[in-house]
Parts: structure tokens; sequence; C-alpha cells
């Protein structure tokens, strides 16, 4: 079974994280198979929404931490994948819904920040320790939250790295909906399909009005790239990194 498995309903493509075993923890050739995906339901006329999914137990675990130790052996930074993927949410001109399982860490959490819609279950639990592991936010993060939930929220869960409960989440404005789990994959379809069943050129219209332009996102994305690159080779990253990998548990 495919690690990302897209899947078109109509004008509804899904994108599911499949890699349970490793909470959805995300490898490079991820984040490719997610980036093609976005980027072809651009350009893919039938497709009015997509929905970003994970399994069960897990949103997505953020980056894959072995990938992590190997990037920083190699002294490059985020891997063209990578960038690849947050490009490619951040240009993608179709609504983004998501529904978020369990743990969202790191990426799993910052993807979020690019989505229209997102339904929570009420397992769902939001991080980032981006600054305990060493490393620095990404994926525009640090533009996005403090705009979207203030510089105090913002800064305890990107810089203190304090999670987010689903109903925290909501009430800073990632979250629409909290249902509950069993109930999370069938909201966020009829969510998806509502955002379908729209004028498709007023949706896209409209989108584009609120966002502006990508630009911005996209060179906040490359200069947290740089300082991340930076960081990856901290004495900082490599303690955080080896010892997650050498945990006993
Ligand atoms: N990279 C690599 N492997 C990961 C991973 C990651 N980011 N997250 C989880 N895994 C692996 C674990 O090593 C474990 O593998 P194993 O069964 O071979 O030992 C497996 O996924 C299950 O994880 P586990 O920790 O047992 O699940 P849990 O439900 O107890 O905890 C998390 C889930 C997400 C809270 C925990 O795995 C975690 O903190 N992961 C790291 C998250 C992180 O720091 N990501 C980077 C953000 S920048």
């Amino acid at each position: 079974m495919p690690d990302i498995l897209v899947t078109d309903d109509g004008p509804i493509r899904t994108v599911r994280m499949n890699r349970p075993e490793k909470k959805n923890a995300l490898t490079l050739s991820m984040y490719d198979a997610m980036a093609a995906a976005i980027e072809e339901a651009g350009t893919r006329g039938e497709t009015r929404c997509l929905l970003i999914a994970g399994t069960p137990q897990a949103f997505c675990a953020g980056n894959d931490i072995g990938d992590f130790m190997q990037m920083a052996a190699q002294g490059g930074g985020l891997g063209a994948p990578i960038l690849r993927f947050l490009h490619a949410l951040a240009r993608c001109q179709k609504p983004l819904v998501a529904a978020v399982a369990g743990n969202a860490v790191g990426v799993g959490t910052t993807m979020l920040l690019h989505c229209d819609h997102v339904i929570a279950a009420d397992n769902a639990r939001l991080s980032t320790p981006f600054i305990a592991l060493g490393l620095v936010p990404e994926a525009a993060s640090s533009l996005i939250a403090p705009k979207l939930m203030g510089q105090a929220r913002a800064f305890s869960l990107l810089v203190m790295g304090r999670p987010l409960a689903p109903e925290a989440a909501k009430a800073a404005g990632i979250v629409n909906t909290v249902v509950p789990a069993a109930e999370l994959e069938a909201t966020a379809l009829s969510a998806a399909r509502e955002i379908a069943a729209l004028p498709a050129e007023g949706v896209l219209i409209a989108r584009r009005l609120m966002r502006g332009a990508a630009d911005e996102i996209v060179a906040r994305i490359d200069e947290e790239a740089e300082a991340f690159r930076q960081r990856l080779t901290s004495p900082e990253a490599r303690e955080a990194f080896t010892a997650f990998l050498s945990r006993k548990k």
C-alpha cells in the first residue's frame, strides 16, 4: 500500500497520509507524492476541493526524524521535495479541507495553516516542538500563525511548543469544527462536498481575493528554510534527533 493515497471521487480529491506504523511521519517521497497530487489538482478541471487526511490514530507525526538526521549529515537543508510540497500548498488555487485525528506534529500542524476548512476529531492534538528540537518554525507558520491567532498564542505554539487541544485549536482559528473521532471522516467529506457544490468560479475568486498573492508566503517559506538549514546541524538538533531515535519505550 502506498504511503500516500490519492483518490478522486468526482469533484473531491482526497490526499491521505498512510504510514500508520510511523504515525504518518513524512518521508521525502511522501512529500513529493503529496506535492504532485496538489499541483495536479490545480490543473484538473473536475477537482473543486482537496481533502487532506491521515489515518484514525494519527494525522501526521511531522517530518521523519531519520530523514532529518540524514539531511543534517549531508549538510543540506530541507530537501527539495519538502519545499516543493510547501510551495504547492501555498500556491494551491483550490480549496483545501483537512480532517485531523490524533497527533498533528510539526508540519502536521503547520500544513493546517494553509487550509481553508479544518475538522478535528476530539482526540486531535496539535503541536510544533520546533525549538525544543533545535529547529525553527517552517511552512510560513512564523508569518501565518501570529496573524491568525495573535502573537501570544502563536508564541506559545511555535516557540514554547505547547500543544493545542482541539477546542483550543478552534479558539485559535485553526480548526472550524471538533467532532467525535468516529464522525471525523463523514464530517470532513460533507464539508468538502458542501464547498464542491458551490459555484466553482465564485469559490475560486473569493478564495484568491481573501488570500492575496502567495508570493509573500512563498518568500517566508524560503526564508524559514534557510534558517532551518542552519539549525538542522546545530548540536541541539543532533541531540534531540538522537534522543528520539534511541529512546526506549
Ligand atoms: N520520525 C520518525 N519516526 C517516527 C516519527 C517521526 N517524526 N514519529 C513517530 N515515529 C515512529 C516511532 O519511532 C515509532 O516507530 P517504532 O514503532 O519503529 O519504534 C512509531 O512511529 C510509532 O510512534 P510512537 O512514538 O510509538 O507513537 P505514540 O503514539 O506513542 O506517539 C507521537 C506519537 C507522534 C507523539 C510520537 O511518535 C512523537 O513525538 N514523534 C515525533 C514527532 C516529532 O518530533 N516530529 C518532528 C516535528 S518537527
